[in-house]
């Protein structure tokens, strides 16, 4: 491809155990060998990835460590939910051990968010925790779970219930791993960009309203959500208040996700369900933001609405889900960009607004 490369982005996220770089664009991954040969007593790196994440990431991710004079040790998970569990880690962190990691080695989660999950918790539990280097390549990774330092597994009795805090010492989101994922993940990562529009960035909204998300605008897109998450993390580390704004959406969409066993993307589901808590602001009386959340959606092509979805099925998920918080919570808008939590919802409330995605 002829053309002049974009450059390269750059977003600091400031946490307790300091500041890293998150960096954006095409040939981010170029950046790997200096972030490596900044940390001290590195002899080995543990390449992290997933079978169906393009080898030639690894295979950069290893070259790369070369040069900076670490071993690299590329070691594949199978991928998928499945993936997030114990048993892979455990895995995971024999083969590190038998490799001969060591605590000043590193850490290269290379792929999308289940890659980031279980190398990240890899990485926080090794020796009690050894640097993690973060290169997302799905949009949802780059925007979302690469950024934060959140680590989670999966338990039978439900998603992401074990899990580590964990910074990551750098991101690096290389933009050109975005032209090989499939349609449909990047209507995912676009469900999250769309959810920090509104809860933090009106801007993004503007901007998807009149552009298609590729090349410079998609870009800009990545950079912005990734300053929200960045704040939000900054503001609230260890999830304790403001952290929960991000899961506008979350509270239905992960409903959805179960009830239709997964045939529903977690972007699809949580492009309803940002549509329901629009409604559900709607009818506590708050900013009414519906239509505009529905044509933009509808652009993307993101659904609106679901049929064939049983009322209780949702509605016993959702208090099943009661179980692990304190109470059914919704995070709804009372402004754009002005998230808030509400609890002791009126059930005609949900009702209705259930019944407006098609859910009754
Ligand atoms: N830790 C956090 O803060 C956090 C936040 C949000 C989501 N998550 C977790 O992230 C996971 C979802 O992440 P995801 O959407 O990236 O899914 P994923 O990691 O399963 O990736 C989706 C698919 O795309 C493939 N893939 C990855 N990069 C590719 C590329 N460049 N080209 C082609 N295919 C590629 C993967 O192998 C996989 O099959 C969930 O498990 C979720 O719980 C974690
Ligand atoms: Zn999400």
């Amino acid at each position: 491809m002829i053309g002049e490369a974009r450059p390269l982005r750059r977003v600091d996220v400031a946490v307790s155990s300091g500041t890293y770089p998150v960096l954006v664009g095409e040939d981010a991954a170029g950046s790997l060998h200096d972030v490596l040969s900044g940390l001290n007593g590195l002899e080995r790196v543990a390449i992290v990835t997933d079978a169906h994440v393009p080898q030639s990431w690894p295979e950069l991710a290893a070259g790369e460590s070369r040069e900076a004079g670490a071993e690299p040790l590329l070691l594949s998970i199978g991928g998928g939910e499945a993936s997030k569990s114990t048993e892979a880690v455990s895995e995971l962190l024999e083969a590190m051990a038998a490799g001969g990691l060591h605590r000043r080695d590193a850490v290269i989660a290379v792929g999308g968010g289940v890659v980031g999950d279980v190398a990240g918790f890899a990485a926080a539990t090794f020796m009690r925790g050894i640097p993690l280097i973060q290169m997302p390549t799905t949009l949802l990774a780059m925007v979302d779970s690469s950024i934060g330092g959140k680590t989670g597994l999966n338990l039978r009795a439900g998603k992401n219930l074990v899990g580590a805090f964990h910074q990551p010492v750098a991101v690096l989101a290389d933009t050109r791993a975005l032209t090989t994922l499939p349609q449909r993940e990047i209507n995912c990562g676009l469900a999250e960009i769309v959810k920090y529009g509104f809860i933090a960035a009106p801007r993004i909204l503007e901007l998807l309203e009149i552009s298609e998300p590729e090349g410079d605008v998609l870009d800009e897109l990545i950079v912005t959500s990734i300053r929200c998450k960045a704040k939000t993390v900054e503001a609230d580390e260890r999830e304790q208040a403001s952290r929960a704004h991000l899961n506008f959406g979350h509270t239905l969409g992960h409903a959805l996700e179960t009830v239709t066993g997964h045939s529903m993307s977690h972007g699809e589901a949580i492009a309803v369900g940002m549509v329901f808590a629009l409604l559900l602001g709607r009818e506590l009386g708050l900013v009414d933001l519906v239509d505009r959340a529905r044509r933009l959606l509808r652009r993307l092509d993101l659904p609106v609405e679901i049929q064939g979805v049983d009322r209780d099925a949702v509605l016993n998920v959702m208090q099943k889900d009661k179980k692990f918080s304190r109470g059914l919570r919704f995070v709804v808008l009372r402004e754009l960009g002005a998230p808030e939590v509400v609890s002791e919802v009126p059930d005609a409330a949900i009702t209705e607004s259930l019944e407006g995605v098609g859910i009754n």
